[in-house]
């Protein structure tokens, strides 16, 4: 087993830090695929925690090299910050992270940008306004500034000026005005001069370790039903979250991926706006709220909460070909009396048991009620020992997608985990 793609298979947020992190301690290579400081690990550094957005997990395994591929858009102030922070508490950080010299850069004017749109739009989406939108956008349009134009800054200045003519109308309609180059290029030519040694054909790292027969974990950010092409568009994010984003957004082909690892909460949660038909707005989505510690860990925002939806992780399962799921905070289940799951969808064609990905706003969920269990399952090690309603919730997941659980989650803890298939074995 060499690369092992793991990949978020509801609206992010599934606990992927965690089982990144478990995995990683067995990784070669930890690269990340796609998104920028949209997404959020917490890292627990001895007594500390420290939150970060770019800098792929495994940084705290010291044996690991860290990759950042060209699928991702870095805030290069941001980057330093989690650079500097990470240094600061003693991880080596320099000659073990690098960032593809194809990846893009979110400059200040994709930031303003994301912010004035969300306010402006009368359908928000509710972005994370960290630039994410904006600078995919520039990537498409062909005038993304990418790391390895910082190696010519008169080069970049060109590049800034032309982005920033694209998009004066569009921000003086909205009567702001843009930051001029000369500012921006103030502020990033130090940045630059920081960053350059870290910025590497990443693709090229990542193929020497596959052909060496190195353990590669390629770690996913946002989650499936928030991809481009995937999700439940438009309400998604920019970049390509799915398992298939781990090719091109990495560098690395489709052949030399080993396994995919789908990771789902026990419940569900979904953060910003978009339709989710299994949201629970009473009582029961407070608890599971609290008790699974559902607020953004970049914005801060409180998680919308719902039960588990199966047509969703079967369509995970089938657009990611997930070939185990890593199944987090079963135990933010526990003292419930019912836990009910989504098993199929009333649609405006009739029932269905697939995920109505197009129609989900006009679409009903239809549930079914599995009874609830009262044991604390945190200490918990092998799965047969679950309490058997705990574990029908388990093999409700199973059985509805036809995949297997290779980890069950019992606790945030490292050690409250039930591993059936230790992965990099
Ligand atoms: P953007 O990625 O900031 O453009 O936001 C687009 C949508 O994706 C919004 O609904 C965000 O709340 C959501 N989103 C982006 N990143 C994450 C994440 O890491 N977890 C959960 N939701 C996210």
């Amino acid at each position: 087993m060499t690369a092992i793609v793991i990949v978020g298979a509801q609206w992010g947020d599934e606990g992927k830090g965690k089982i990144v992190d478990l995995a990683s301690e067995h990784a070669e290579v930890v690269v990340r695929y796609a998104g920028g400081p949209n997404a959020g690990h917490t890292l627990v550094v001895g007594t500390e925690k420290l939150v970060v957005r770019l800098v792929p997990s495994g940084i705290l395994q010291p044996r690991s090299m860290c990759l950042m591929g060209q699928g991702m858009v870095v805030d290069p102030g941001v980057l330093l910050t989690e650079i500097e922070a990470l240094e600061k508490r003693g991880v080596t950080v320099r000659n073990r992270l690098f960032i593809s010299e194809h990846a893009h850069l979110i400059l200040p004017y994709h930031v303003l940008i994301d912010g004035l749109r969300e306010s402006a739009a009368t359908q928000k989406i509710g972005t994370t306004k960290k630039g994410i939108g904006p600078g995919y956008e520039d990537k498409v349009a062909r005038r993304g500034i990418r790391f390895t134009d910082l190696r010519d800054l008169d080069r970049t200045r060109g590049l800034i000026d032309a982005a920033l003519l694209a998009w004066a109308p569009l921000v003086h309609a909205w009567g702001a005005s843009l930051p001029s180059t000369d500012a921006i290029l103030d502020d990033l030519a130090p940045l630059a001069k920081k960053l350059l040694p870290m910025v590497a054909d990443t693709g090229k790292l990542l193929d020497v370790a596959v052909r060496a027969g190195k353990h590669v974990l390629l770690e996913g950010a946002q989650g499936t039903l928030l991809d481009v092409d995937h999700g439940t568009y438009p309400f998604v994010t920019s970049s390509s979250a799915v398992a298939g984003g781990a090719c091109t957004g990495a560098g690395i082909g489709p052949s030399r991926i080993d396994r995919v690892v789908g990771i789902t909460k026990a419940y569900a949660t979904r953060v910003g706006e978009g339709p989710f038909p299994s949201e629970l707005t009473d009582e029961i989505g407070d608890q599971l709220r609290t008790r699974g510690g559902e607020f953004g860990s970049v914005t801060g925002r409180p998680r919308r909460t719902g039960w588990l939806d199966l047509p969703a992780l079967r369509y995970a399962a089938r657009v990611n070909g997930i070939d185990g799921w890593a199944i987090t905070k079963l135990d933010v289940l526990t003292g419930l009396e019912t836990v009910r799951v989504c098993v199929a969808y009333d649609t405006p064609a009739g029932r269905t048991e697939d995920f109505p990905v197009t129609e989900l706003g006009v679409s009903r969920p239809v549930f079914e009620d599995l009874p609830g269990w009262s044991e604390a399952i945190e200490d918990i090690r092998e799965l047969s020992q679950l309490p058997s309603n705990a574990a029908r919730v388990v093999r409700a997941i199973e059985e509805k997608t036809g995949v297997g659980a290779d980890i069950v989650s019992v606790g945030p803890r490292r050690d409250q985990t039930i591993v059936v298939n230790d992965l990099f074995r």
